[in-house]
Parts: structure tokens; C-alpha cells; sequence
């Protein structure tokens, strides 16, 4: 009885990833599934996935693996084993797909060729986005990091994107940004989502600039002479324990992961 269960889930599954071929991309109107299910890369990608990733999650030693190298070489998409995605999934093209171990993807979501959802470096733990339903990914977006992209959102071919994507928007351009939230072009203050205000460097450039005021004061009354320059204000380096010592010098490794 499970394993007919079993199968009739499969089996829908399989469908539900082949109507996702047929009415996402225009080429696909008119073809059969049986076309597809024998020559869209992307649905093959899928398809090897979700067999490696049921092997992955009853803990089958190095068959996930496999199947996930073996998928990449046939494909040129590389999906983690590990990596959650939902039904409805669509690759367009596919080549140059790279999905993270530790991505989250939602339903009825699209890449085409070239999106990579990766890591910024070689952190460990959830490193990868998450993305959830209806999104749209544009060939050759980067999505970097632990970011979440809301549903409905629209990522613009080529992007880099390293902060979340809020619901139904459409994201673009290295860094990416939105150009539309809810369909219309974000306003006021808070357009710039990139170049947020930092609060505690402003407060810190006024203490600073207070502090040489006193100075200047002080030394004038004291009678000494001298321009003394105001103090300046830096960013704080990254720490990195490195040896058991805190290394300043040793901030974010930008390597994909
Ligand atoms: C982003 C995209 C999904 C369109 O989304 P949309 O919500 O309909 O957005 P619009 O077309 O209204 O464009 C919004 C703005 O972003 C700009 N834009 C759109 N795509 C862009 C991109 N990839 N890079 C930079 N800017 C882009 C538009 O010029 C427009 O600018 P404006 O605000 O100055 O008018 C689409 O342009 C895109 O990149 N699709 C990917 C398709 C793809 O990869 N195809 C490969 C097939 S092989």
C-alpha cells in the first residue's frame, strides 16, 4: 500500500514538472510529454534530483552522489542532493545551473541557464537562498548567501543578488535592486535599498568631530599651536579567529561555495 502510494506521488510529481515545461516555455506549446520527458535537459536534471535527493534523505551512501555528478555531466546543472525543492519546478536551457546544498526552493518556481544559487564563502550551516513560490529566475543571476527571495518576485537576467528580495518585486542589476515592488516603482526615503543609512557611523563622526572641536579649544587656551587633523571614522575589519587569535586582516572569502 506505501509503496503504491509511493508511486502515484511520484507520478504525479513527474507530471506536475512535465506541465511545468509546457506552459513555461513557449518552445514546449504543442509538444508531447513523452518529447519532453526524453529530451529537456531541465527536466532531466529534475527528474535525477528528485531520485538523489529520496535517496539522500533515507541516508543511502554515495548513490545520491552519483546520480547528482552523473545528472551534471549528461545536463551542465548541478544540484545538491540535499538541496528542497517543491513541485512545479522549471529549468529553461539549464546549463550552467548551479543549486546549493542548503537552498530552499518553493513551488512552481523558474530558472534559466546560468542562475546560480551558492554561497558568499566557506561558511558552514544554511548558506544558501531560499526561494520561495511563483519566482523568477533570469539566465546568469547570482543569488548569494542565506537571502530569501518572496514569492512572486522577479530576479532580471545577470543580477547579483546578496540581500532579500521582498514579495512579488522585480529585482536587477549587480548589485541587485528593485525597480518595482507590488508593480510600481519604489519611492521615497527608502528606495535606496543598497545604501542604507548608518546610524552608529553618523553618531561616531559627530562624537568625533566634537572631540577636535574641544581639542582645538583647549589647546587654544592652553596657548599650543598646531593643526591637528579631525579624527577619522573607518569601518571596522571582519575578525576571523585565525590559530586560536583574532586575525583583523582576515575578512569574508569572496570564493563561491
Ligand atoms: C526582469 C524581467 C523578468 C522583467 O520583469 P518585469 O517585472 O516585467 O520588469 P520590466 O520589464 O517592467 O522592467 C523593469 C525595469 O527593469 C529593467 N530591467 C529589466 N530586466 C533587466 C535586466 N535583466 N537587467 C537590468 N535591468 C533590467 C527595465 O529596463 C525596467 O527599467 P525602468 O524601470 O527604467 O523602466 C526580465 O527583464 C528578465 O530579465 N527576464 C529574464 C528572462 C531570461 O533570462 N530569458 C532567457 C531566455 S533564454
Amino acid at each position: 500500500m506505501l509503496g503504491f502510494g509511493l508511486l502515484a506521488r511520484t507520478a504525479a510529481e513527474i507530471r506536475r514538472d512535465v506541465a511545468a515545461a509546457q506552459t513555461r516555455d513557449p518552445a514546449a506549446r504543442g509538444v508531447t510529454a513523452a518529447e519532453i520527458l526524453a529530451t529537456w535537459p531541465g527536466v532531466h536534471a529534475l527528474l535525477a534530483h528528485r531520485v538523489a535527493h529520496a535517496l539522500h534523505g533515507i541516508g543511502a551512501p554515495l548513490l545520491p552522489r552519483v546520480i547528482a555528478s552523473t545528472s551534471r555531466s549528461v545536463t551542465g546543472i548541478e544540484i545538491h542532493p540535499a538541496a528542497r525543492i517543491g513541485g512545479g519546478f522549471f529549468i529553461d536551457h539549464g546549463m550552467g545551473v548551479v543549486i546549493g546544498e542548503t537552498a530552499r526552493i518553493g513551488r512552481d518556481v523558474t530558472l534559466y541557464q546560468g542562475v546560480t544559487l551558492g554561497g558568499t564563502g566557506f561558511a558552514t550551516g544554511k548558506r544558501h537562498p531560499t526561494v520561495q513560490d511563483n519566482v523568477t529566475i533570469g539566465s546568469g543571476a547570482k543569488l548569494l548567501g542565506p537571502i530569501t527571495v518572496g514569492h512572486g518576485s522577479k530576479i532580471g537576467a545577470n543580477s547579483v543578488v546578496i540581500h532579500d528580495v521582498p514579495p512579488n518585486s522585480t529585482v536587477v542589476g549587480n548589485p541587485g535592486h528593485p525597480v518595482r515592488v507590488e508593480g510600481r516603482r519604489p519611492e521615497g526615503p527608502d528606495a535606496d535599498w543598497i545604501h542604507l543609512p548608518d546610524p552608529v557611523a553618523d553618531a561616531i563622526k559627530a562624537l568625533a568631530s566634537r572631540i577636535a572641536t574641544l581639542e582645538a579649544k583647549l589647546e587654544a587656551k592652553n596657548g599650543e599651536e598646531g593643526e591637528r587633523p579631525p579624527a577619522d571614522v573607518h569601518r571596522l575589519p571582519v575578525t576571523r579567529e585565525v590559530g586560536g587569535r583574532a586575525n583583523p586582516a582576515y575578512g569574508p572569502n569572496p570564493a563561491g561555495g
